[in-house]
């Protein structure tokens, strides 16, 4: 297929006050960052987390950094060690720190240092519902996103559920920055379509970056 961008430099697209989309911002580093997710993966394997609610999410999520999002009957919760293995997760790959810093900078965000990063895994049909990101202490942080592989719907709306949604196509690069006024913003993936990525095959992948504890300890 003739891909028009396929040599192009990476180009930004506002998207809402304190949020960007930075277009194929990490198409350059996809090969590196698809290989840290391997590595990741090897220690602290994919795995279906269920809600509090007693629902298991389409989505498949593993974590690496100092703190990892899961759940439990409670709630939600960042944690230094993976329930599964009982181990630490494991460290981020400096792949995964030096894009992610590097994608904060260029949306405006000087010194992001994340703490914790979610590896998301979108099958076929998988969707991951709408939802605000506010399971960290300090909403001064961004949130940075990176998508590989196949491309999704991104839902972006506002402050509350029903406020109007944007939707989005995110493609294998792109990276979505949102913090400031819109870091508690409502967002979402819809049903991942069927297709077949040359790096990927059947699945999208999406890191995304927080701050999670204090920002105290890096
Ligand atoms: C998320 O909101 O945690 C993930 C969004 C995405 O997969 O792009
Ligand atoms: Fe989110």
């Amino acid at each position: 297929m003739l891909d028009l961008f396929a040599d192009a430099e990476p180009w930004q697209e506002p998207l809402a006050p304190g949020a960007a989309i930075l277009r194929r911002f990490a198409l350059s580093r996809a090969t590196a960052l698809l290989g840290g997710i391997d590595d990741v993966a090897a220690v602290s394997p994919f795995r279906h987390m269920v809600t509090p609610g007693g629902y298991t999410m389409s989505v498949a999520m593993t974590n690496c950094g100092r703190l990892g999002w899961a759940t439990n009957d409670r709630g939600y919760l960042y944690a230094p060690n993976d329930p599964i293995t009982g181990q630490p997760w494991p460290p981020m790959p400096d792949v995964f720190r030096a894009l992610c810093h590097d994608a904060a900078v260029e949306a405006g965000y000087a010194d992001f240092t994340p703490d914790a990063c979610l590896v998301n895994r979108y099958a076929v049909g998988t969707k991951l519902s709408l939802h605000q990101d506010k399971d960290e202490p300090d909403l001064r942080a961004p949130i940075v996103s990176v998508s590989l592989g196949l491309p999704a719907i991104f839902q972006f709306g506002g402050l509350r559920r029903n406020d109007p949604l944007r939707r989005l196509m995110l493609e294998h690069g792109d990276v979505v920055v949102w913090g400031g006024a819109s870091r508690l913003f409502y967002h979402g993936i819809q049903p991942l379509k069927p297709g077949a990525h040359p790096q990927t095959g059947a699945f999208r992948f999406n890191l995304t970056f927080r701050q999670a504890g204090s920002g105290e300890q890096k």
